[in-house]
């Protein structure tokens, strides 16, 4: 059984029969193993985002199971739904929604707000944010807030929040569209060795082929269809 599976999976948005309705997938079938990572790629408006959508469970298919370390989401409520969003998957987007007014270390640290810690969890979550942002090379800037940074530096700090909470699903949404090639080349590079060390299982939307090739498996998505990518050439 693999961590994430996806047996038939469609999503149509607006009401079927109505000029509305949209079906943005058509029967998608996956699995993602831990230590396994895959890339997706796909024109604009394909569906990319909705695919993560539905995995990361901030939305829910029209059809089709998804099951995540054994558990077919749909039999959840919102608030459990909630709580594994919250223990099991990392989310890291192109934008990085780091809260302004906190610094580098509070917000990766916010995460971890959400259940309550004793004193000691508090201390081993500052102790693993500490860690990760020395990792990643941000101790310098642990302290400081989100408008001092750079774009890479903004995007690590996102990688470090997603991962606070030992998820074992990393989902990432286009996370270098908004940086440079030396800052998109530095996050590619983390988020392989982050699947390797931390045994993750890593799903990347990307418009990128240098970040595409980087993961172990690439598909690509059309027409509502997940297809592997075979020879897929740059652009
Ligand atoms: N909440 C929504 N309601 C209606 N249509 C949507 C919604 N979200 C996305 N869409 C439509 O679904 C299609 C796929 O969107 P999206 O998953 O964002 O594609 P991608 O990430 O590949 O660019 C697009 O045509 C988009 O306009
Ligand atoms: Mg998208």
């Amino acid at each position: 059984m693999a961590y994430l599976e996806l047996y038939a999976v469609s999503k149509r948005y607006g009401a079927a029969d109505t000029p509305a309705a949209i079906d943005v997938l058509e029967g998608v079938s996956m699995t993602l193993d831990a230590g396994e990572s895959m890339a997706v790629v796909g024109p604009s408006g394909c569906g990319k985002s909705t695919l993560l959508n539905l995995i990361g469970a901030l939305d829910r298919p029209t059809a089709g199971s998804i099951r995540l370390d054994g558990e077919p989401l749909e039999n959840l409520s919102e608030e459990q739904l909630a709580g594994i969003r919250n223990r099991k998957i990392g989310f890291v987007f192109q934008q990085h929604h780091l809260l302004p007014q906190c610094t580098v270390l509070e917000n990766v640290l916010i995460p971890t707000l959400a259940t309550r810690r004793t004193g000691a969890e508090r201390t081993a979550d500052a102790d693993r944010a500490i860690s990760l942002l020395d990792r990643v090379g941000l101790t310098e800037r642990r302290d400081h807030r989100p408008g001092r940074l750079s774009g890479g530096e903004m995007q690590r700090t996102a990688v470090v929040r997603a991962l606070i909470n030992r998820p074992k699903l990393l989902l990432s949404d286009e996370p270098t569209g908004s940086l440079d090639q030396h800052s998109a080349q530095a996050l590619g590079d983390l988020l392989a060795e982050l699947n390797r060390t931390e045994h993750l299982a890593l799903m990347v939307v990307t418009h990128s082929m240098e970040l595409a090739r980087r993961m172990h498996r690439i598909y690509r998505l059309e027409n509502g269809s997940l297809t592997p990518a075979i020879g897929v050439s740059e652009k």
